[in-house]
């Protein structure tokens, strides 16, 4: 069955990202929220993101129009049925994605792909709410969707062969290189990354340099395009804790332990660039920290 018509769960941040790499790569894409508003913010995003490129001479207005023109957003799942690839790209929650899945499962065309694009939660696990494990996989992209080059394939335990090699090969289309991995807690890019990011919290925990020392010997010294407390403000602190829990949990040794710093300043709702506040302030005309 040849894929043209893509299913994409959830318009937020990852969501409208992976929406936007699929329309750009000449897909028709359907994007799910749970409410119109969503959909439709996450529709707009789409629209800065791809002036972007025409700003900068890298496409065409027309192309531009032509990409949006390609999106249809929905409040409604059942409109998946016709789809031919699903990708979930909803909020990091278990129960969330279990009623999901149990959902597009019976929606969707036997045979059609579902993947998801959790950073942490089990392949397996997610792939056992369906009747098609088989068809069932991980694919991870990075945030900034459009501008990372990643997508880390992360094979189930009943993931089939033809399940991983169409997607490595979709995974191409959308002119990303994939990598595979098994399933794993924090698959390969955060098991590496968040205890990374967890250690330059503990540091400014215990006082050993204020939050732009941090960054900035990360970013200066590591040659790190952020340093990890932007980082962990770019990606979500609600996010990053989460990780760190499933890392913790699953792997069971205690250096995955969170932080208490950033249970804090998630407990005080301060999650990050999303939000407005995390380790930097971004209220006002440029980041300043925070703490
Ligand atoms: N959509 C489209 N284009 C975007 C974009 C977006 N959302 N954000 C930035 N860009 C483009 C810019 O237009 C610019 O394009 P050109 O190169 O053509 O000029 C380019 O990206 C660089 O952007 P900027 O010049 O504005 O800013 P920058 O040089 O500081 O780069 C960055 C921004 C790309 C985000 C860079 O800081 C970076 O790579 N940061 C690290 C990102 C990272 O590590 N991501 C992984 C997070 S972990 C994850 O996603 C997995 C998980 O499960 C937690």
């Amino acid at each position: 069955m040849a894929i043209q018509s893509i299913g994409v769960i959830g318009a937020g941040q990852m969501g409208n990202g992976i929406a936007h790499v699929f329309a750009q790569s000449g897909f028709n894409v359907l994007m799910q929220d749970i409410s119109a508003d969503f959909a439709a913010k996450g529709l707009a995003t789409i629209g800065k993101n791809l002036q972007r490129g025409v700003d900068k001479g890298k496409m065409t207005a027309e192309e531009k129009a032509a990409a949006l023109g390609r999106i249809r957003t929905t409040t409604d799942l059942e409109d998946f049925k016709d789809a031919d690839f699903v990708v979930e790209a909803a909020t990091e929650k278990w129960e969330i994605k279990q009623q999901l899945f149990a959902t597009l499962d019976r929606v969707c065309k036997p045979g059609v792909i579902l993947a998801s694009n959790t950073s942490s939660i089990s392949i397996t696990k997610l792939a056992a709410i369906t009747q098609r494990p088989e068809a069932f996989i991980g694919m991870h992209f990075m945030n900034p969707v459009p501008v990372m080059q990643l997508i880390e394939v992360i094979r189930g335990l009943a993931t089939s062969d033809k399940t991983f090699t169409t997607v490595m090969d979709l995974s191409v289309q959308l002119g990303k290189t994939p990598l595979a991995c098994n399933d794993s807690p924090g698959f390969i890019s955060n098991r590496v990354l968040l205890p990374m990011i967890n250690e330059a919290i503990f540091a400014l925990h215990e006082g050993v340099a204020g939050v732009e020392s941090i960054d900035g010997i990360m970013k200066l010294g590591m040659n790190h395009p952020m340093g990890p407390l932007t980082l962990a403000d770019f990606i979500g602190l609600d996010t990053c804790l989460f990780i760190l829990n499933v890392l913790h949990e699953g792997l069971g040794d205690p250096k995955y332990r969170p932080c208490p710093l950033l249970k804090k300043l998630v407990d005080a709702g301060w999650h990050g660039k999303k939000n407005g506040r995390g380790f930097y302030d971004y209220r006002g005309e440029k980041p300043v920290p925070s703490i």
